[in-house]
């Protein structure tokens, strides 16, 4: 059964060797793409959407969301908005909601949350745990995340939960709570930054992810500079997150290795802080993704569109590169070659946009432009 997608206004196609595609079709084919080119040269199909001149992007790969949580955090952010400043304090105020509620309810906000997401065009997203800090409690917000995603992330290492001192829960970390949690998770994260984990303790525990079979990220030189970004490219993890104060040295190493530095400008804006510099990674060569981070405390959007607006307009990033971040991006931040592209064999996730093309989206912030959505070739 094929189904072919005509009349596509612009294409962005996420594919650097053939990015964009102006009077476009596709061809989708059990779940994934058959075929990709111009209208005039389409093959024929067993069905037809004609989508009227709209633009067409690859479903979104958002690859930074911590959706497992319970609670609220309107009061920090109201407190911000008069001045107060972010410190990531307030992550111990989501554990205790999160440790309080039953299964079934963080089940459900979290699957609300992914829901959200895909009727915005994200069809890819990462889910870390990290609002559990117990060894039972990280384990089931990463049961939860595996029901939701292949994208998992072990972040035991969120924050020193009160009570417990640093050393005895790094060693908790890195052993028994890593061993509860490996059979659920793909990736490990650490949140390297003063007031969370020092580089000793970054380097520990990661390497003890890496031995169990766990891919590498690292939320790196958010709150001010730090090794995060450089213990990232040493250990050869996939992305360095935030990436919003970089030395000279930092952003070297970033060139020189394969890990993506992944911006997330929703926190910057919902913490008032001032955005990294997305010009300096991509002139000095570096893979820049473009992710929500979607979490209770800093950065409580789903919307990977209005992400990527604001890394238009305040991250000096063209819209090009902003919605090649975001898809292509993401993959390269996850490591997956199936989904950010849309190629012959890629997996049929695409957004049709009620926009002649992906220009729009920064061009015209805030206003809803998914049109519909594609998952593995079903239209939502
Ligand atoms: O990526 N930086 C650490 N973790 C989250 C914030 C979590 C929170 O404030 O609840 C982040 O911004
Ligand atoms: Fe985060």
């Amino acid at each position: 059964m094929t189904t072919l997608i005509d009349g596509i206004g612009l294409l962005y196609t996420g594919d650097p060797e053939r990015e964009e595609i102006a009077d476009a079709a596709l061809v989708l084919e059990d779940g994934l793409i058959a075929w990709v080119g111009p209208a005039f040269e389409a093959p024929a199909a067993d069905t037809r959407v004609d989508v009227a001149g709209r633009g067409v992007i690859p479903g979104y790969v958002d690859s930074h969301a911590h959706l497992v949580f319970a609670g609220d955090r309107t009061a920090e952010f109201k407190a911000r908005m008069s001045g107060r400043p972010y410190t990531g304090g307030g992550i111990r105020t989501t554990v205790a909601a999160t440790r309080q509620a039953g299964y079934p309810e963080l089940a459900a906000r979290a699957r609300g949350l992914v829901n959200e997401m895909l009727a915005q065009g994200t069809t890819t997203v990462e889910i870390k745990s990290g609002y559990g800090l117990s060894v039972e409690d990280e384990r089931r917000s990463l049961e939860i995340a595996s029901g939701l995603t292949d994208e998992t992330t072990f972040l035991g290492a969120h924050v020193v939960p009160a009570g417990m001192d640093a050393d005895s829960y790094v060693r908790l970390v890195a052993g028994e709570m890593l061993d509860a949690c490996a059979p659920y998770a793909k990736w490990v994260d650490v949140f390297c930054e003063r007031g969370a984990f020092d580089g000793d303790q970054t380097r520990e525990i990661l390497a003890a992810g890496l031995k169990a079979g766990l891919g590498a990220r690292v939320h790196a030189n958010q709150l001010g500079e730090g090794p995060g970004v450089r213990i990232a490219c040493e250990l050869g993890a996939a992305s360095a997150d935030h990436c919003t104060h970089l030395t000279t040295a930092d952003v070297d190493a970033l060139a020189s290795s394969g890990t993506v530095a992944t911006l997330l400008p929703g926190a910057e804006f919902s913490t008032r802080s001032p955005y990294p510099d997305a010009r300096r990674l991509i002139d000095a060569g570096v893979t820049v993704a473009l992710a929500t981070d979607c979490n209770p405390g800093s950065s409580f959007t789903s919307s990977m569109a209005f992400c990527l607006a604001l890394a238009v307009r305040e991250m000096r990033m063209t819209p090009l590169e902003a919605i090649r971040a975001a898809t292509y991006g993401g993959a390269r931040a996850l490591r997956r070659t199936d989904v950010g592209w849309l190629r012959r064999g890629a997996r049929a996730d695409l957004v049709v946009l009620d926009a002649p093309s992906y220009v729009h989206l920064a061009y015209r912030p805030g206003v809803p432009l998914v049109h519909q959505v594609f998952h593995h070739g079903l239209l939502l």
